[in-house]
């Protein structure tokens, strides 16, 4: 049995608690010591524990760290399989066609039951943020575009990666009283911006890279600022609704929720309410998501895809 800060620890759980400290460098250690510990000491105390074991160890840490650890205590907690569902399917076709490909539809609000007041026609203005055309991010707003039409929608797709989209320059322009444009970066923004403004439903998909969204949805959130009027006044008014949509490459259907939470977020700061969000998951492994005529595997998974459509067709329902 070993103290540490107080707290007694059985073998196997100092051992996790060791591993656990060492995944980060010393100037992050003390700190992430401290929130370990913290919730570890509330976790025993509420539930009348004189020592802290392995389980409970790895419970308190996943309290403190975001869900895209999920590697590091799955590899921890049953190696045989993380090595079968994750990095065969880098060396193995057979692991790689066989592993788990899933798309979560998030619990939504109920769709309203008065009858509709929108446009007969709304527009609804798709932007994928994946640079792989007919990849899996593609392919789930594609669904979704034709969900929309179904219910009666225009529909619009744009490629963030293909069109002229500069980085905010920070100049805080748009934040002046009398500033005229959204932005004064001239690029296809300025066509862009438009389309939001005219559109009654946004949909934006995105795979994540590095653990976080992909770098052309970072830029264009970016752009979004010019929206942010003086004193905080918005150009956006309430009354549009949205679909976030997050792919990734590991199996598991939550491990980034938490980025597409904070696109969610972003969007009801310009007044916008997500009222349908997707995550996919399983699309890494030796060719990378793609099936072998580099098009997104999520082709080959019908049920799955079936559920952007039906998140299309409940957008279109939840125009206000
Ligand atoms: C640069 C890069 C970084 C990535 N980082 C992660 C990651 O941190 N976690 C993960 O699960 N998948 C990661 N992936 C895998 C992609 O998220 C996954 O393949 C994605 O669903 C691709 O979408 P697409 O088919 O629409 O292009 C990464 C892919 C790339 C190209």
């Amino acid at each position: 049995m070993k103290e540490i800060h107080n707290i007694q620890f059985t073998p196997d759980g100092q051992a996790v608690f060791e591993k656990i400290m060492g995944i980060w460098p010393p100037i992050l250690q003390q700190r992430k010591q401290d929130q370990i510990l913290t919730m570890l000491r509330m976790l025993m105390a509420s539930r009348r524990v004189k020592v802290a074991d392995q389980t409970l160890v790895i419970e308190a840490t996943r309290y403190v760290v975001p869900k895209s650890y999920d590697p590091f205590f799955h590899m921890i907690q049953d190696m045989k399989k993380f090595k079968r569902r994750i990095l065969d399917t880098f060396s193995d076709i057979k692991a790689y066609n066989a592993r788990p490909v899933r798309v979560h539809r998030w619990k939504h609000p109920p769709a309203p039951k008065k009858k509709r007041t929108c446009a007969t026609n709304p527009r609804v203005v798709a932007f994928c943020a994946s640079p792989r055309k007919h990849g899996n991010t593609d392919m789930l707003i594609d669904k979704a575009l034709e969900g929309c039409r179904v219910h009666g929608a225009q529909t619009e797709k744009i490629y963030l990666h293909d069109i002229d989209m500069g980085f905010c320059i920070g100049c805080r322009r748009c934040k002046e009283p009398k500033a005229e444009q959204i932005c004064v970066v001239k690029d296809d923004m300025q066509k862009v911006y438009q389309k939001i403004i005219d559109a009654q439903a946004i949909i934006i998909g995105f795979p994540i890279y590095t653990g976080r969204e992909a770098a052309q949805l970072s830029t264009f959130l970016d752009r979004w600022d010019g929206f942010e009027r003086y004193m905080f006044k918005s150009a956006l008014q309430p009354g549009r609704v949205a679909m976030v949509i997050g792919t990734w490459g590991y199996p598991y259907p939550d491990t980034y929720d938490h980025v597409i939470e904070s696109i969610i977020t972003i969007l009801s700061l310009h007044k916008i309410e997500t009222v349908e969000a997707l995550s996919a998951c399983g699309f890494e492994g030796m060719l990378h998501g793609l099936d072998e005529n580099h098009r997104g595997v999520i082709a080959h998974y019908p049920r799955e895809l079936q559920k952007a459509f039906d998140a299309g067709y409940a957008l279109v329902r939840a125009i206000p």
